[in-house]
Parts: structure tokens; sequence; C-alpha cells
């Protein structure tokens, strides 16, 4: 890998080699020792035209255990403010020696441009591009799956729920299922904000949520991201936790040791309950530790001989 850009097309083999380096790390990404001098005199900048607290802070983390520099870019008090591009931004950085650049920003495919921009040896990670992908979400939510229900993915029903039509982490996510073979893939929300039929290839697609949520492994529920809505889309909040949140009542309706996941940001009463989010099948913040082990070997991948 040179860099980390999609799960779209990333064969099984790759996917599930990511996963147990990732799963190996854990006990590092906690802040043990033995790996700390392992890239020590390469640099990392998270280069974020979005805001973020999880992708970033975990990239952070990653990158220091990981005996390399880090280098904070703030958007919002940067040169972009004078007019500067994205482009530009990136090849003055790359000046300074950065590494690997961890990007984010607002629009499908930008992060793929800034790659195919940057200098032959720089190692670009999409820390998510619009609705398009977000790569290293889609790993740790398949490394707390792996962890919950084990390895074979075949025997797993998992639903995704909510506005999938904007969501680069659902995207991410159905990519990985489907590589790893997922039993059944189901997908719910308001027809509304669903997306079209080549993101919800082999996928079985339900409007009412306790259908879909009945006889579930896993129930990963989705932010309304209204940043990314057309004006007149976004649902009335009170109808929408009615139809489409997830509540005690329904989670029952699921297998009794199935797990509840969310990429976060969350906004509770609105798609999930905050009983649900903080209770005993809640993985919300196994997933954010996942996170770090995650981006950890990720960064390994690319730098790695
Ligand atoms: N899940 C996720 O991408 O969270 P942040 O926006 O906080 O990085």
């Amino acid at each position: 890998l040179r860099h980390l850009l999609s799960l779209d097309g990333l064969p099984a083999p790759i996917l599930t080699a990511l996963l147990e380096r990732a799963d190996a790390l854990r006990g590092h990404a906690r802040g043990g020792t033995a790996l700390r001098r392992s890239f020590a005199g390469r640099t990392l900048c998270t280069l974020f035209f979005e805001a973020s607290t999880r992708t970033r802070s975990s990239f952070q983390l990653a990158a220091t255990r990981l005996g390399m520099d880090v280098l904070g870019f703030d958007a919002s008090t940067s040169s972009t403010k004078k007019g500067e591009t994205a482009l530009d931004t990136l090849r003055t950085l790359e000046a300074m020696g950065v590494d690997v650049f961890v990007i984010r920003h607002a629009d499908d495919g930008a992060v793929a441009a800034l790659a195919a921009a940057a200098a032959p040896g720089t190692r670009v990670i999409n820390a998510g591009d619009g609705r398009n992908a977000h790569p290293t979400q889609g790993l740790l939510d398949m490394l707390t799956l792996r962890r919950a229900k084990g390895p074979d993915f075949s025997r797993l029903t998992v639903v995704i729920a909510g506005d999938v039509k904007h969501s680069r982490v659902a995207r991410s996510d159905l990519h990985a299922l489907r590589a790893l073979g997922c039993g059944e893939i189901r997908v719910c929300g308001p027809a509304n904000l669903l997306p079209g039929p080549d993101v919800l290839q082999g996928c079985r697609v339900f409007a009412d949520f306790d259908e879909a949520v009945a006889g579930a492994d896993a129930v990963m529920m989705l932010r309304l991201q209204r940043e990314r809505m057309e004006e007149g889309l976004v649902p009335s909040l009170e109808g929408y936790f009615r139809d489409y949140g997830l509540d005690a009542r329904r989670l029952a309706l699921a297998k009794p040791d199935a797990i509840v996941m969310h990429p976060g940001p969350m906004n509770r009463g609105v798609e999930i309950a905050g009983d649900v989010a903080d209770g005993p099948q809640s993985r919300v913040l196994e997933q954010v530790g996942n996170g770090v082990a995650v981006r950890m070997a990720v960064i390994e991948a690319l730098l790695g001989d």
C-alpha cells in the first residue's frame, strides 16, 4: 500500500492482515513503550479541513506511539483563510519534511486528488472525504465486530441504520463487510436518506426499523449529517427518533448478545437513546479505543518496507 484512500477493492487478505496487526497492537495503543521508536525521524501531519475529535486525536496518538513527530494543522487559523489552496498547503508542508498526511476534506474525491498530486515519497491516508470514504473508520468498525463476534463474518447479520445516503462511514463499512463475506447486510433508513443501488449492492433494504433489527448480531447507527443535506431534507427530529431511533425496546428485538455501534459523534435522542449508547451492549467507546490500534497498523503498513 502507498496510500489508503478507500476500502473499495481491498481484498479480504489485506483487510484481515490489517485487522490482525491492529488487534496485536491494542496493548501498545494504550501507551506501551516497545514500539515507540519504530518510525523515529518520520513526520505525520493531520491535515483536516473539516472538524474532528476521534479521527484526528487517534491518528496523533497512533503516530506518537510509533515514535513519529506529529504536526497538527488547523484550517480555521491557517493561510487557507487567505486563499491558499489545499494543494499549495500540502506542498508547503511536504517541503518541511512531512512523510504522511492524514487528510479530511468536505468534498468527495478531494483526498484522492491531493494524493495524486503529492510527491512520490509522500503517503496519504483518507480521514474522510465528503460522503465518499472513511477507510480507517471502516477498519476499526470491522475490528470491533471481529473482537465481539469472532473472525467468521459469514455467520453475522449486521444492520446499518440512519442517514446512509450522506455517510462515508457506511460506504466504507459496506465495502469491508462485503469483502469479509458478511452473511447478511441490512440497511434501514427513510427513503430520502438512502443512497442509490450502486452503494446498496448486496444489501437487504428495510423501511421498517423493527424488522431490520429483528435477530441481528450488530446494529450500527449513523448520525443525521445535516451539514451534507440539501435544504428541506432534514427530517423532524421527534418523528425521526420514533421511526429510526435505537431505543431499548427496539434493541430487545435483536439477538440477546447483539452489539450496538456508532462511529460518533452521537446525537442522543435523535438516532440513539442515551441508555442504549451507555448500556451493556454498546461498543461505542471500544470503537474509539480500537481506532488508535487500527491507525497504528495502517501507518505501519504504509511506511513499512
Ligand atoms: N467517527 C469520526 O470520524 O469521528 P470524528 O468526526 O470525531 O473524527
